[in-house]
């Protein structure tokens, strides 16, 4: 039996992972570049600063941006994405995760929210779902993004639980790669093109069931 689910905020919780895509893809338009949803896969669960690095490196013709020039649009993307997000209420939850969030507390086991956005704790606090988590693994904590497995380690210490009896909940193959990593159950959202090295595989949100997650936990354990 688990103690502790650590669940990722962007395109888990609520689909930002879209609205991290519109705004890369809007700077990519800007510096020639097109960010397609091939090469956003490869972004996803990757800190903002990794995300322009291979956003550039998709460059059709090689461009070199000085160090100021990335933080300034690295600060641009973020701008796009900070407009994006202001309208998020509750009703963005994504369907099945409330009632989830509901059976993992009802059943006694402990939650984390592990993101490396800077925008966590907004989106959050917008979707009404702060005082749903035990703990939230602040981007400031962490040295190493995903696909380390720093972010889903900091939350199992944090509890004082084993990792072994941990889930993790992504919807990125950077960060399927960070919980299996870090020697936890890892839970993917997605497509099997993507996310081939999840423990348990479901397409979509509304389908993730406290039973169903038991159930290929077991499975995984003998
Ligand atoms: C999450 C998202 C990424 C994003 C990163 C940093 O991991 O999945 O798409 O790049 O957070 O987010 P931030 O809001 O700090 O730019
Ligand atoms: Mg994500």
């Amino acid at each position: 039996q688990p103690k502790a689910f650590i669940f990722d905020l962007d395109g888990v919780i609520t689909d930002t992972a879209e609205y991290h895509y519109l705004a890369w893809k809007q700077i990519g338009e800007e510096l020639g570049i097109e960010v397609d949803r091939e090469l956003n896969e490869r972004l996803k669960g990757v800190s903002r600063m990794e995300s322009l690095e291979r956003i550039l490196a998709a460059a059709p013709r090689p461009l070199s941006l000085t160090a100021g020039e990335k933080e300034q649009w690295a600060a641009q993307k973020n701008a796009v994405y900070g407009h994006l997000i202001e309208t998020i209420r509750p009703s963005d939850v994504l369907p099945g995760i409330e009632g989830l969030l509901k059976d993992i507390r009802n059943a006694n086991m402990l939650l984390a929210l592990g993101s490396a956005s800077r925008n966590a704790k907004v989106v959050l606090e917008r979707l009404g779902l702060t005082a749903a988590f035990d703990y939230i693994v602040d981007a400031g904590q962490i040295r190493f993004g995903k696909p380390h497995p720093e972010t889903f380690v900091n939350a199992a210490e944090h509890f004082g639980i084993p990792c072994e009896a941990c889930v993790g909940v992504e919807d990125s193959e950077a960060g399927i790669e960070a919980i299996n990593g870090a020697g936890m159950f890892s839970v993917g959202i997605g497509s099997p093109e993507s996310l081939r090295q999840a423990k348990y595989l479901v397409s979509d949100t509304s389908r993730l069931t406290l039973d169903g997650i038991m159930e290929a936990y077991r499975r995984d354990a003998v």
